[in-house]
């Protein structure tokens, strides 16, 4: 049998205070209950299933650093930059370097916010983008990026 697929998931700054920040926008979902949201719809433990590296950090250097190991350990990456996305070039440049598929994720739908939030530079590096549709966002962006990674997987190498 072929190596499980291993989905890397990385979420930005302040998404630690899912369930108590602004919960009219975000929903009432902690992030530990988005972890398992995502392990769930990873298949995590179950056969055929895949492993999930799910992480979140403050700091724009650590997920940085986490975008680059991605790069060589991971099958597909999941994405909220969150307040980065709007902000962060060298978060795309680190994107840029990935040759895995890569799901950009919001809980909320940035589009239908304030201008500042429309522009993502997450985006020109994203494979595709899920947004909007709360703690099931991720649900949505696993579920699409682990499809992404079967199907490079069965594809004969070029
Ligand atoms: C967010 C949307 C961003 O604009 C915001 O800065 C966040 C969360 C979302 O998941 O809806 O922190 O990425």
């Amino acid at each position: 049998m072929s190596d499980p697929l291993v989905l890397h998931v990385l979420n930005g700054p302040n998404l630690n205070l899912l369930g108590v920040r602004e919960p009219h926008i975000y929903g009432r979902e902690t992030l530990a209950d988005v972890q398992a949201l995502c392990e769930a719809a990873a298949g995590q433990g179950k056969e055929g299933g895949a492993t999930v590296v799910f992480r979140q950090s403050n700091r724009e250097g650590e997920l940085i650093d986490w975008v680059q190991e991605a790069r060589t350990e991971a099958s597909a990456l999941v994405i909220n930059p969150a307040a980065y996305g709007h902000t962060s070039i060298a978060l795309l440049d680190a994107l840029k370097a990935l040759t895995i598929p890569v799901v950009e994720c919001h809980l909320s739908n940035p589009a239908a916010r304030e201008d500042f939030r429309r522009h993502s530079y997450v985006s020109l590096a994203a494979t595709g983008v899920i947004a909007g549709f709360g703690a099931q966002s991720y649900e949505l962006a696993v579920k699409a990026a682990l499809r992404l990674a079967r199907e490079r997987a069965s594809q004969p190498p070029r």
